[in-house]
């Protein structure tokens, strides 16, 4: 249940812990690997806390438009699930965190069958991208883009063009990671078409906004928060938060669950998505990153939120 007396907190204490956190952002910084996402302002931060009862707070630069970048896998595992049942998908991706970087090489090679660990790691969320349906990649990405739309409620959600532009033109890393992929069997169509879908999928555009309401809808089990109705299976979504658990910040994710507790979501641009079982979807954005690709001013930003609400689920 939604306690009034946390509500007046997070109204009253919010902007003084933002920046703080804001501060933190001193220790890291844009990524530059996708060259149009170095251009992000270093030391911005915002919030956006959707709760259940349809009440909205938003703080900082919490209008910031940036790309969801890998927030975006933990909805392409759904639509996969969707798509394909879990036999489908749990054939071409595990279930287990890697303890290595997102964009990791080493553990498809060491480990048979070299598939995966799995959907939210970048070879992950490509072999993900193939099990969209879709006779096209047009068709899977047109698919993916009206999942968003739907799970948002925004029907003008899009892509950022430079963003996905930048990132296809320098994707060295996860083209080999496609290519490897490819010669395991994993990806059965062409790989250029497979990461067509997966750069677009990464840079649709969004605000804090779009990423509470993502994740309101998680916190709710799948359910729209307006309207009640079933927008994806409960069944999904458990299993989708079980990876945001062990694997949503990476190789930091044990760190996070230790100090925040929540399921969460990272994504390169910045972006965090996290939230509170039943109560809240929360959407973060603060571009400056760790050495770990998670925003260090929004982590730092739900360490202070969760300690002071008591909202570890642990
Ligand atoms: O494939 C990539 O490298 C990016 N499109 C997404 C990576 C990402 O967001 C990792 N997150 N922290």
């Amino acid at each position: 249940m939604l306690t009034t007396n946390e509500w007046d907190l997070l109204s009253q204490r919010l902007p003084a812990w933002l920046e703080d956190s804001r501060r933190e952002a001193a220790h890291g910084s844009p990524a530059s690997y996708i060259p149009e996402l170095a251009h992000a302002p270093a030391d911005a931060l915002g919030i956006t806390i959707a709760a259940a009862d349809g009440r909205e707070l938003a703080f900082g630069d919490s209008g910031l438009p940036f790309t969801l970048q890998s927030i975006s896998k933990v909805f392409t595992l759904l639509l996969a699930l969707m798509d394909q049942g879990e036999e489908g998908v749990f054939r071409k991706v595990g279930m287990e965190p890697t303890g290595d970087d997102f964009n990791s090489m080493l553990k498809l090679e060491l480990v048979e069958p070299g598939i995966p660990f799995n959907p939210l790691i970048n070879a992950g969320a490509i072999a993900i991208s193939s099990l969209i349906r879709g006779r096209t990649p047009a068709e899977k990405s047109e698919r993916i883009l009206a999942f968003f739309r739907e799970l948002t409620g925004d029907l003008n959600l899009g892509y950022n063009e430079q963003v996905r532009a930048s990132e296809a033109a320098t994707a060295h890393r996860n083209r080999s990671l496609a290519y490897f992929l490819k010669d395991n069997r994993v990806l059965e169509e062409e790989v250029e078409e497979v990461l067509d879908v997966y750069f677009r999928h990464c840079s649709i555009e969004g605000t804090c906004r779009h990423i509470a309401r993502l994740a309101l809808v998680l916190a709710l089990n799948g359910k729209d928060p307006d309207t009640g109705r079933e927008l994806v299976p409960r069944r999904y979504v458990q299993i989708a938060k079980s990876f945001m658990i062990s694997c949503g910040m990476y190789n930091a994710s044990g760190e996070f669950a230790i100090k925040v507790g929540l399921p969460a979501k990272s994504g390169v641009a910045g972006g965090i998505l996290a939230l509170v079982p039943g109560r809240y979807g929360i959407g973060v954005v603060g571009p400056a990153l760790n050495d770990k690709g998670n925003s260090v001013a929004g982590v730092h930003l739900l360490q202070t939120m969760s300690a002071a609400c008591d909202w570890s689920i642990f």
